[in-house]
């Protein structure tokens, strides 16, 4: 797929619906007792590996588009699946979803693509071994496919070497059947989705600090949940709004979790002009309306506490450095080595083809910024996030700048480049 200059953007949009509240409300749903009802669910590839496992494991689930309705059957009524669970290209879904099948009283065979089979999961096969899990990489190498013997679980207290939610809600996943009380702590405070969401559905959990703490669950509670939309693909609008001179745009009702809006205190270190609009709650989770308008951007640092709360965000913020005056310096998110592809190495091989004068580093990158970019076929890495970046960097760029595997978009935002096109003028 072909990008080229634009000379502003302008109008208003809404994106799709938060990907990782949505895999949350369909597993939260299964194992809640009654029906939970699901308004702006996201319809993307990873979102939909979720429905298809619990599909596959006895529960009903109404897919209607924008609503999803699914009928949950309790913390045990999940039934033993006749095939190999197919995770596709979620990390989400392997994760959390190994949590719940420790505790079940069938095993489960999980696998994924070609990209999940390369991430890691012993990071959440030794906690979840702690707690009692028979969980066996089928391989050998710590990564899926996973064979899941369900057993009886105990409580731990876990302290997490990563800030991760998905190491953290698988923990507290396993933790519902547990026979006492089970704590994890991580180094800095990752995003809070499963916690909040645990709580609304009926747990009992709560934080002190940087630990989630929870009691074993007797029984969950079907809910009717308003997804907001989804703050990693807003990113795309708030970095093109920002890069291409002469823009304004308005995206509408995007979630703003302090555990997910890092992006908005890096656009203000770097003197971005985004101003939030409507500040508002859907489902215990903050939202506003996001107006970006176009101006001179500034480098910045960007490390410690705030890179799980920007985690996904950081490749578009790295294109956005690169159209800033001064340096910026991205440190302390090897995270990023772990995800659909090695979003560092990607983003520096695709950025210097671009034209652009950044350093690989251990744990990020080194962007000196104000270099004029040019266009250039970019290696996707079939990494939905890279893909939607580089499309993004293309708006500002000269010349014509060529994607590869463009559609692994569907991953999480199935019509990205329509809306892009759409505010392009
Ligand atoms: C997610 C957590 C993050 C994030 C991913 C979604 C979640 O991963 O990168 O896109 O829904 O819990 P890690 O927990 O591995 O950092």
């Amino acid at each position: 797929m072909k990008f080229t200059h634009t000379s502003s953007l302008r109008g208003e949009l809404t994106v799709p619906g938060d990907k990782s509240i949505s895999h949350r409300s369909v597993m939260f749903g299964a194992l809640a007792d009654g029906l939970t009802e699901i308004h702006g669910f996201l319809q993307g590839a990873d979102c939909l590996s979720t429905i298809s496992c619990f599909s596959k494991m006895g529960i009903s689930i109404e897919n209607q588009g924008e609503t999803v309705l699914v009928h949950g059957r309790g913390l045990h009524g999940l039934t033993a699946p006749d095939s190999v669970l197919d995770c596709g290209n979620s990390g989400t879904t392997t994760r959390l979803i190994s949590g719940i099948l420790s505790a079940q009283k069938f095993d489960t065979t999980l696998t994924g693509d070609a990209s999940i089979q390369k991430r890691p999961m012993k990071r959440i096969i030794d906690p979840l071994s702690q707690m009692g899990a028979k969980i066996e990489s089928v391989n050998g190498n710590g990564c899926a496919p996973l064979h899941i013997t369900g057993s009886p679980l105990h409580g731990i207290h876990y302290n997490s070497p990563v800030a991760s939610a998905q190491v953290k809600s698988s923990i507290l996943l396993a933790g519902l059947y547990a026979d006492g009380e089970t704590r994890v702590t991580e180094p800095y405070i990752s995003r809070d989705h499963s916690e909040r969401m645990l709580s609304a559905f009926g747990a009992d959990i709560h934080t002190e600090g940087t630990t989630a703490i929870l009691q074993p669950a007797k029984q969950l509670y079907g809910q009717k949940i308003q997804v907001p939309g989804d703050i990693s693909s807003a990113a795309f609008f708030i970095a093109a709004g920002l890069i291409v001179p002469d823009s304004e745009i308005l995206i509408k009702n995007v979630g703003i979790n302090p555990t997910r809006d890092g992006i908005l205190r890096v656009c203000k270190a770097m003197n971005a002009d985004v101003e939030l609009l409507n500040v508002n709650t859907a489902s215990g989770e903050p939202t506003a309306d996001l107006l970006v308008r176009s101006g001179k951007l500034t480098g910045t640092a960007i490390e410690g506490a705030i890179i799980p709360t920007l985690i996904d965000e950081l490749p578009v913020i790295a294109a956005m450095a690169c159209y800033a005056e001064g340096t910026t310096v991205i440190r302390d998110a090897a995270e990023l080595k772990v995800k659909e592809s090695n979003r560092i190495a990607v983003m520096v091989e695709n950025l210097t083809a671009m034209g652009a004068d950044v350093t690989e580093t251990e744990d990020g990158m080194i962007i000196h910024g104000g270099k004029p970019l040019h266009g250039a076929v970019i290696d996707s890495k079939k990494d939905h996030r890279i893909a939607m970046t580089f499309a993004v960097a293309a708006l500002g760029a000269s010349g014509e700048t060529e994607i590869l595997d463009a559609d692994c978009v569907n991953i999480s935002y199935p019509g990205f480049y329509g809306d892009l096109e759409r505010l392009c003028k």
